[in-house]
């Protein structure tokens, strides 16, 4: 599915005047989409209509294609699962500035109105609920193949309500049945093992912490962090503790009781029920990590830039409120 127009004279030109602290004031203007906790999405201007996900984090070219390789493959494997993902493509190379090797993920953009973290503010009680269920039944489709005997693949997955949109939405009349579809839109942190081996190397995911924090991330907590992609009752933790930092705590008691009627409908799945107490102390915990983390990460952006006047690669959100 490689039917995008990705324009690379404009990609090239944006990377080698890109204004990593303002990026949406760098000499190409751009608008924003949104970030996830380590990653900018944006779209040019001039080109509308495709989603652009930088990132800023290869120390060579056989790193940079292994990761587009598996890219591919993460795509294709999810959209033989019968999990849709919008057409993408990819785009890489080294900047004129000494810096990391930077790839472009390309993906159609997606109405940022049909976008699971804007619907859940709009939807009604029950909506949320289907569409709860909807990602569930998508889920199950990647679990019942890693439960099989003998598969040497294991995929894995980010559940995050940010990660769906729901296909052919229209926000003036908004309706989520249990016949609509969903697109998963996270593909450019491709989650599967082949013979255990990961598809994307694990220390990419700790290229933007802070240089003195990587060693005892990697040590502590890097195993974790991957795993709990593989582990289904983990991404469903994830998915529900979403909705605290959504602010949307309000419906959790709703969706925990529709995950679990799913889970006890589903055995085969073979995941035991959760409880709000232990999705509260998961939401504890994970904010304290990103908290520390996110701090971390402006405090080494202060030093480089302002102490030894260097360039910071990444972007850093302002403050998100949890
Ligand atoms: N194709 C797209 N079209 C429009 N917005 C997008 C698209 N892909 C991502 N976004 C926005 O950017 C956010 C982060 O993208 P995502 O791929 O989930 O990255 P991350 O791995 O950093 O979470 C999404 O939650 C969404 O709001
Ligand atoms: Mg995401």
């Amino acid at each position: 599915m490689f039917c995008l127009n990705i324009n690379q004279n404009l990609i090239r030109k944006f990377e080698n005047t890109i204004d990593t602290l303002n990026p949406d004031k760098s000499r190409i203007p751009i608008n924003i989409l949104g970030y996830g906790e380590i990653s900018l999405v944006f779209e040019f201007q001039d080109n509308p209509s495709i989603a652009y996900k930088r990132l800023p984090i290869f120390e060579s070219i056989q790193q940079v294609k292994r990761h587009v390789k598996a890219y591919r493959l993460y795509n294709e494997i999810l959209s033989r699962l019968d999990i849709p993902v919008p057409s993408y493509d990819a785009y890489w190379l080294k900047p004129h500035y000494n810096g990391p090797i930077c790839l472009y993920c390309a993906q159609q953009k997606i109405d940022p109105n049909s976008i699971g973290n804007k619907i859940i503010h709009v939807a009604t009680n029950e909506e949320v609920r289907i569409f709860i269920l909807l990602i569930l039944q998508k889920l199950a489709k990647i679990w019942f193949y890693n439960n099989q005997k003998h598969t040497r693949l294991k995929i894995g997955i980010d559940g995050q309500i940010s990660n769906w949109s729901i296909i052919g939405y229209n926000a003036n009349d908004p309706k989520i049945t249990l016949k609509s579809e969903l697109s998963y839109l996270d593909t450019s942190t491709p989650l599967f093992r082949i013979n255990g081996v990961d598809a994307m190397e694990p220390v990419l995911f700790l290229r933007s912490a802070p240089t003195y924090l990587r060693f005892v991330l990697k040590a502590l907590f890097l195993e974790d962090v991957v795993g709990r992609y593989y582990d289904l009752r983990l991404v469903i933790i994830d998915l529900i503790a979403n909705f605290f930092k959504e602010q949307r705590k309000d419906i959790i008691p709703v969706i925990i009781k529709v995950v679990n009627d799913f889970l006890a409908q589903n055995p085969l799945l073979n995941v035991k029920p959760l409880s709000y107490r232990e999705i509260k102390s998961y939401y504890d915990e994970d904010k304290q990590i990103w908290i520390i983390f996110q701090n971390a990460r402006r405090l080494d952006r202060w030093i480089l830039t302002k102490l030894f006047r260097k360039r910071y690669h990444f972007y850093l959100p302002g403050k998100i409120t949890r």
